[in-house]
């Protein structure tokens, strides 16, 4: 069955990024579910390496872009050339047209690299002058983020965050998980690491897809996810410190990313059915970056986990 080939996969990404279990499921939620990802966390978190260990995993090809305040948008997207020998244009494709693409400190470039970059997220093609060129039938960014560099970054407008599936946070292991990384990376410097033998091929990918949105949800599951939704947007009907945390709440796309999530999970997890574990298990990633806190809850320092947590308490389940 597909699902063993996932599991392996699962497996192989967790040998090889230790003691990130958030990151590394969700970067296969996001392979399942047809989404891209934003990851916010430190640097040196093995970020690269696990896009590194899904390329090694897959059928698929990779390519990193680090974003830097000088960064261009046709240096992503990819520009027209003049060849003299002809005399005609001809264009030559940009690091996005991969399968997989790490984009590093998406907040470092300015607003018009990211939203060359989140308009192609988002529409799978890029326009130069006249012609569009559709990007690969398998294509997943993932965005990191760095919150320890404020100055000099340009944060994304929350509108064009709604356009990742998934906002990923990760922090430092702990002293046990730090030893075992110590470790495999000693064992790797004298001996070539294990590869994946078995790769996963993109009729895999696109066959379990299938399996995925052909997977039985129920109507009373449909609702909740509704109301989960409903209680970010009018939430003075749950409890009066929702209503004054919450300043925005989430829209339709974020309806449509926590099903296809909660389905992906539930796949994963070897079901046929999908369960309100399922959505509670990845509503945070989900929503955390789709709805807008109050100037009141900054202040009393309730973040978005927070606000979570309290919609999952008074939200009744399916
Ligand atoms: N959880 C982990 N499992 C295995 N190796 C790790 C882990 N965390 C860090 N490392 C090791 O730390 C080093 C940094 O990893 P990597 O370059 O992937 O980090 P990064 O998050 O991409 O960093 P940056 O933010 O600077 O781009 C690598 O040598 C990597 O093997
Ligand atoms: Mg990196």
């Amino acid at each position: 069955m597909a699902v063993t080939q996932f599991k392996q996969l699962q497996a192989h990404l967790d040998s090889q990024v230790i003691g990130q279990a958030t990151l590394t499921q969700s970067i296969l939620i996001a392979l399942l579910a047809d989404g891209h990802l934003l990851v916010e966390g430190p640097p040196g978190l093995a970020k690269t390496r696990a896009v590194n260990a899904l390329s090694d995993g897959i059928e698929a090809d990779f390519h990193r872009v680090q974003f830097t305040p000088d960064l261009l948008p046709a240096d992503l997207t990819g520009t027209d050339i003049y060849r003299p020998e002809t005399g005609q244009f001809i264009f030559q494709k940009g690091p996005l047209f991969h399968n997989l693409v790490l984009a590093d400190e998406i907040n470092r470039a300015p607003a018009k690299v990211q939203s060359a970059l989140l308009e192609a997220m988002a529409e799978r093609q890029i326009t130069v002058g006249n012609t569009t060129y559709p990007l690969p039938e398998l294509f997943l960014v993932m965005a990191t983020q760095n919150p320890l560099e404020q100055e000099g970054t340009y944060p994304l407008p929350e509108a064009q965050l709604d356009r990742f599936l998934m906002h990923v946070e990760i922090d430092y292991p702990g002293a046990d998980t730090e030893l075992e990384i110590l470790r495999l990376t000693r064992g790797e410097a004298i001996k070539t690491p294990s590869k994946i033998v078995d790769k996963l091929s993109q009729l895999d990918i696109n066959k379990a897809r299938l399996d995925i949105m052909n997977m039985h949800v129920s109507e009373s599951l449909e609702t909740y996810i509704v109301q989960l939704i409903m209680a970010t947007r009018k939430p003075a009907g749950y409890s009066d410190s929702l209503a004054q945390w919450i300043e925005i709440g989430a829209s339709p796309r974020a309806t449509i990313a926590l099903e296809r999530c909660a389905r992906a999970h539930a796949w994963l997890a070897g079901r046929d059915f999908v369960a309100p574990d399922d959505v509670q298990a990845v509503v945070h990633n989900v929503l955390r970056h789709r709805i807008i806190l109050s100037y009141q809850a900054q202040a009393e320092g309730v973040n978005a986990n927070k606000v979570l947590d309290e919609i999952l308490a008074l939200v009744p389940t399916a």
